[in-house]
């Protein structure tokens, strides 16, 4: 396997930990059946560092072959396996434990998510880590809770006695994006394992590393081999493979809308259960009576936090008329004030985007907005001709129909738009064929709810944006999604229901 992989020497690298460059740099085998393999072709993938645009990692490139393998191994340990005579407490212990490893670890992964993603390093110490860390503990108490219910049958009379068993829906294919790479395996892994699933996971071609290690690390924890197999390659084979096998029974996607749609096109053949998390275009709106400094400094971390590589990114910033530009001009301020470098710069507030792909993608929105009469009021380039680096971009002067209005830029990019009042802006917020999430800022309590009720999102925040609970259930409206991931809500996707009835 090559050996070439290196980690470049940048301004900051001096801060990686020697065993994250060992980590990184040596080539990467993928985990099926509890065993570290390589892909049955023997072909293997480059990850590139995002701040320099050089080769990081090397890891193997699964295809069809090794998902069907992994899907195998996945399957007896679901039927067969000691996970499937564990009892729930059991299960809930070796997933808290897991959450252990993660935080005796979090040095390290919020380093390789950096180094991997390109964010700062600082915000996958206080965010991406302890987020995924939350996300196994809430949902590892949830093992011993999941429960049927006895039914009082409504025609059947005294004859009968009936209950409900809800059952794990059996062999789970994740299919996950590179935003927060560990976080969306979190979000995944915690409830399925919890609803006692066994689970094929592929990260995104761009950031599998730590889901790599995260793989070492639920080794350790002492979960049964096949119970949770990391199959790294690319989305058109191995995550395609995944969304299509027949012995599937559950495909969970968090990524494109349009990638989204093929996996349900895939999951036709065996009519696996699909839930979607997709893309988004989010509102965020700003009315008079706002607390302005809150609302500006909220509007600013709404669209650049993850550099805009968010679903629910606040991208359509609607703000009342009479302090449009007080707002633009206070968001542009803050703007100027957020250091653009590399993840391990402690100043760091955005990092480069996550690759050469999506640094096209965003600059060819810029330009189209520009082309359509946008006026760029902060931003608008790419910064340096190394790494992928952008400058937070605010736009003014768009409208509805506008492609930057309209459709998910992924990157930090927002359109500030005046609205004359309640009526226009509730109108106004739901016309994307997204409906992820959305943002008001008011003094007004009835505004506040009225407005929530009227969005059409699956997550709404008031006074504040980006907030993320192991408890509160997050998914789309309309072509944001299927299903709803955290929360109990969760595990509608994780089990399925059995009707008991006997004739007594
Ligand atoms: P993508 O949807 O292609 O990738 C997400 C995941 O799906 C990756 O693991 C990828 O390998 C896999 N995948 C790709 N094609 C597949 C296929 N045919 N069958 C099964 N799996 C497949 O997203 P991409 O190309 O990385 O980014 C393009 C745009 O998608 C972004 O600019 C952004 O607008 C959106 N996106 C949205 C995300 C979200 O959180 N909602 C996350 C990532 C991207
Ligand atoms: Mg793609």
């Amino acid at each position: 396997m090559p050996t070439e992989t290196l980690i470049a020497p940048t301004a900051t690298s001096e801060g990686i930990k020697p065993e994250i460059r060992e980590f990184v740099g040596t080539h990467r085998r993928m985990l099926i059946d509890g065993q570290w393999v390589n892909a049955k072709s023997g072909d293997s993938f480059r990850v590139y560092n995002p701040a320099t645009g050089e080769v990081l990692g090397n890891v193997a490139a699964g295809d069809s072959a090794d998902v069907d393998l992994a899907v195998k191994a996945a399957r007896r340990a679901f039927e067969h396996g000691p996970w499937s005579r564990m009892t729930h407490g059991e299960r809930g212990k070796l997933i808290w434990k897991l959450a252990d490893l993660i935080e005796e670890n979090l040095e390290e992964f919020a380093q390789i998510e950096s180094l991997d993603n390109g964010k700062p390093l600082a915000v996958a110490r206080v965010a991406d880590i302890p987020l995924a860390i939350d996300n196994f503990r809430y949902m590892s108490g949830w093992a011993t809770k999941i429960e049927g219910q006895t039914v009082s049958l409504s025609n059947l009379g005294q004859d009968f006695f009936a209950y409900t068993l809800r059952e794990p829906v059996g062999v789970v294919g994740q299919i996950i994006p590179w935003n927060f790479p560990l976080l969306m395996a979190a979000w995944k892994l915690g409830p399925a394992l919890t609803a006692g699933c066994t689970v094929v996971l592929k990260p995104a071609e761009q950031t599998p590393l730590s889901a790599l290690r995260l793989g070492e690390l639920i080794e350790k924890a002492g979960f049964p081999p096949g119970v949770v197999n990391v199959v790294t390659g690319y989305g058109e084979t191995a995550g395609a493979a995944l969304a299509a096998h027949p012995d599937v029974d559950k495909v969970a996607f968090t990524g494109s809308t349009e990638v989204g749609k093929l996996i349900v096109h895939a999951a036709a053949g065996n009519l696996k259960k699909v839930s979607l998390e997709l893309g988004g275009k989010s509102p965020n709106i700003v009315f008079a009576d706002a607390d302005m400094e809150m609302a500006i400094q909220g509007a600013t971390n709404a669209i650049y936090f993850n550099h805009g590589q968010c679903c629910c990114a606040g991208s359509r910033l609607y703000v009342e008329e009479k302090i449009f530009d007080k707002v633009v001009e206070g968001v542009g301020e803050k703007t100027k004030n957020i250091k653009v470098a590399e993840g391990f710069d402690p100043q760091c507030g955005m990092g480069p985007l996550v690759s050469d792909e999506q640094l096209e993608r965003v600059l060819g929105f810029i330009e189209s907005g520009e082309k359509e009469g946008a006026k760029t009021v902060i931003g608008g380039h790419r910064l340096g001709d190394r790494g992928y680096f952008v400058e937070p971009t605010l736009l003014t002067n768009v409208r509805t129909g506008m492609k930057v209005v309209e459709e998910e830029i992924f990157g930090p990019v927002v359109c500030a738009m005046p609205f004359k009042d309640i009526d226009q802006v509730a109108t106004q917020m739901n016309r994307t064929a997204y409906g992820l999430a959305g943002g008001i800022w008011t003094k007004d309590v009835s505004k506040a709810h009225r407005m929530a009720r009227a969005m059409k999102a699956g997550t709404v925040w008031i006074n504040c944006y980006n907030v993320f609970d192991a408890a509160l259930p997050f998914g789309g409206y309309k072509q944001s999604g299927w299903g709803r991931e955290m929360g109990r809500e969760v595990f509608e996707l994780y089990t399925q229901v059995k009707s008991v009835c006997l004739k007594i």
